[in-house]
């Protein structure tokens, strides 16, 4: 399980200097920068006025950003993260920090989200389930959504060859090292711990599938790599 005291840690740390630190692992693993990753994710998100927006794991409000610019009531919008220092620069960038809500900000987990059944019609999350179980955020996720209701992630895919014995304890070991090196204990081990939750395209698809979801599509960004894991946009509708 995922130890959500370093990954409230680890975020609180990046808080101030988030954009330009993803933007630069982003870089250096895929060779994609962090706006292109945003920018794929929203060439499958299609909006409408009428639609009610969960950005699950927000951070500093990026994605809800986007959504703003892009003409969407921030009534309409909601992003959630368990990080309180994100969303304090999320508050900042969206709300002028002064308190006004033009969109709805909670503090709380993926993992047991505060809303009621079949509040929104389109839930999206960037770049971070794999700090989560993915099975409790497929569940959660086909809760609040309603029928019909549309699913946009964008994340690391793991490749088939982690399935191999060891694999998976070689990457949460180079994971931690590399992290301890470029930034502190706590995003090592939270990173280390994320290489778990990495799945394939493979494995999600089933997942999305058991947890209520159809008309499934997964595409691998073509990456700078090809033996590190690859981003994927996952599109999914609950069933
Ligand atoms: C890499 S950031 C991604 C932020 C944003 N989605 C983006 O695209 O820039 C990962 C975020 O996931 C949040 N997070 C991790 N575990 C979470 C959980 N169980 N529930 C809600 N948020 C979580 C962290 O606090 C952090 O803000």
């Amino acid at each position: 399980m995922t130890d959500k005291k370093n990954i409230i840690q680890a975020f609180t740390n990046m808080a101030p200097r988030y954009e330009k630190i993803v933007d630069s692992e982003l870089q250096n693993f895929w060779g994609w920068s962090y706006r292109g990753v945003v920018d794929s994710l929203f060439e499958d998100i299609s909006v409408n006025g009428k639609d009610i927006i969960l950005d699950i794991a927000t951070g500093t409000g990026v994605i809800p950003d986007r959504l703003l610019k892009n003409g969407i009531d921030g009534n309409r919008i909601h992003g959630l993260d368990i990080t309180r220092a994100m969303l304090e620069h999320a508050q900042l960038r969206l709300n002028g920090g002064n308190g006004q809500k033009p969109i709805n900000l909670t503090c709380a987990s993926a993992m047991e989200m505060p809303y009621a059944n079949a509040s929104f019609t389109i839930a999206v999350c960037g770049l971070a389930t794999h700090h989560m179980s993915v099975e409790i955020l497929l569940s959660e996720t086909c809760r609040i959504l309603r029928r019909g209701g549309k699913l946009t992630i964008a994340d690391a895919g793991g490749m088939l060859y982690w399935k191999i014995p060891g694999i998976k304890l070689l990457l949460k070991i180079a994971a931690f090292i590399y992290f301890s090196i470029t930034d502190d204990p706590s995003r090592a081990w939270s990173e280390a711990d994320a290489v778990s939750n990495v799945r394939s395209k493979e494995e999600w698809s089933s997942l999305l599938s058991k947890n209520g979801f159809e008309d499934i599509s997964i595409v691998t960004l073509i990456s700078k790599f090809s033996w590190i894991s690859s981003p994927l946009i996952i599109k999914a509708e609950k069933r």
